[in-house]
């Protein structure tokens, strides 16, 4: 069977995979997190947004991959400096693309009651379904009586569970040829690849917001979790992203800047799937502002960057060179997974959850995230 626990998974995790893949629990039954999360795809969904648990509803977003997902940091100011050198405060990381989540925990819950998602009405609507499991006499055990029959303690740990499971080693392998290449295999990228990630690096400015530098995992996760409009084509309905969250007109149509990891594999791309292909992506990110009929009207057209992006001015070669570059952000555990295989093998030398304990924090206390960004400079 490939949803089987492995050996060296604690328990809590192997609940939390059982959990994943339990179609059993919305409403109606049917639809789980891997339904949208797909192993194939990376973890995640290859329709541009994906349908709910009832027949006829769907989400407005692009569902993301979850592979690397628990190394995205809870949401956090940062102090940076604007334009005429003030001091100013902006939001990074969250879960979900406008880190309406500020954590893992809060996310986690989150899907279950998503009308357009599992449709559940209450806490009681899960715990009973908890309780009818398959995994019903593990959980128990696991948990104990007493958690196992008040609702919403048993809930917490439904969640608990998923966020260990989304942790575990085999959803961070770093095992892309990036990784060879930086680890000093300059042969584990093609010359065009190569040169693509000097185009990243240099004219493309593409590292500005994926990042290349390493903090404390082995290797760059390829976005710096800030938050950017970088002018998606709209959709039928406006997404305020960000700004929908904290109320700030300029925050707008700013949505979390992704990881690059395994992005090959997750097309259609962009918060709304609005982009069918990366060479598209590239494309756009080159002359966007050149070619507006191409694109289309975009939701938020006031706060869009195009200091950045937009007008690149790179040739059909560097545009080829950043496409390939692409490949090389792909985890060869992802795709190399044989059909039917739920889950990715771990690769060796990839850091243990103990190892790593000190990077995946209890919950933090809650951001405000209305607070005023602007606050007068503090006397030295
Ligand atoms: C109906 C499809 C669907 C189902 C079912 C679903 N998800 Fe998602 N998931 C999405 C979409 C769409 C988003 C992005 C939504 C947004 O940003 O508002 C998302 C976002 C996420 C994220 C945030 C990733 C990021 O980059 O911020 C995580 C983690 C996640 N889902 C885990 C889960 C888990 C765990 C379950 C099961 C309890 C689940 N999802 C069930 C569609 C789904
Ligand atoms: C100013 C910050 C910034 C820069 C610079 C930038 N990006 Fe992005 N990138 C983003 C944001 C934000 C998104 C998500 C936008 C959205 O969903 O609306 C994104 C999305 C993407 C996606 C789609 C990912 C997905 O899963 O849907 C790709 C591919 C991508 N960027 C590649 C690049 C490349 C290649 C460059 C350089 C040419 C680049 N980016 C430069 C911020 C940036």
């Amino acid at each position: 069977m490939t949803g089987v626990s492995r050996a060296d998974e604690p328990p809590v995790a192997s609940l939390g995979r059982k959990i994943f893949m339990d179609t059993s629990l919305s409403e109606p039954k049917g639809q789980a997190c891997i339904s949208c999360h797909r192993p194939e795809a990376a973890f995640a969904d290859a329709r541009a947004v994906s349908p709910g648990a009832v027949k006829g509803r769907e989400g407005r977003r692009n569902a993301p991959s979850l592979m690397y997902s628990a190394l995205i940091p809870a949401l956090q100011f940062e102090d940076t400096y604007d334009e005429d050198g003030e001091l100013e405060y902006i939001l990074e990381g969250g879960l979900f693309l406008d880190g309406r989540a500020q954590n893992q925990f809060e996310q986690v819950k989150m899907p279950f009651f998503d009308p357009n998602e599992m449709n559940l009405a209450d806490d009681a609507a899960l715990a009973g379904k908890l309780r009818k499991s398959e995994y019903a006499g593990e959980m128990k055990t696991l948990v104990g009586e007493e958690r196992w029959q008040d609702d919403a303690m048993l809930n917490e740990e439904a969640y608990r569970a998923l966020v260990e499971f989304l942790r575990e080693p085999m959803f961070r392998p770093f095992d892309a040829p990036i990784d060879d290449f930086w680890a000093g295999n300059r042969k584990a990228l093609t010359v065009s690849q190569q040169r693509g990630l000097d185009v990243f690096e240099t004219s493309g400015a593409c590292s500005k917001c994926h990042l290349v530098g390493v903090s404390v995992w082995p290797n760059a996760l390829l976005s710096d979790f800030g938050y950017d409009n970088i002018g998606a084509p709209g959709g039928s309905t406006k997404d305020p992203g960000l700004g929908g969250e904290t109320g700030l007109k300029d925050e707008l149509g700013q949505f979390r800047v992704p990881s690059l990891r395994n992005v090959a594999l997750t097309a259609p791309y962009l918060h709304n799937g609005s982009i069918k292909t990366l060479r598209e992506v590239i494309e756009f990110y080159n002359k966007k502002d050149l070619e507006k009929d191409r694109w289309g009207a975009t939701d938020y057209p006031e706060t869009v960057n195009h200091e950045d992006l937009g007008d690149l001015k790179l040739s059909d070669q560097e545009v080829d060179d950043l496409v390939a570059l692409m490949d090389a952000f792909t985890d060869r555990s992802v795709l190399t997974m044989k059909k039917g295989q739920q889950f990715p093998e771990v690769p060796e030398g990839v850091p243990s959850r103990e190892e790593r304990e000190a990077f995946f924090k209890e919950p933090l206390p809650r951001v405000d995230v209305t607070m005023p960004r602007r606050p007068k400079k503090r006397a030295e």
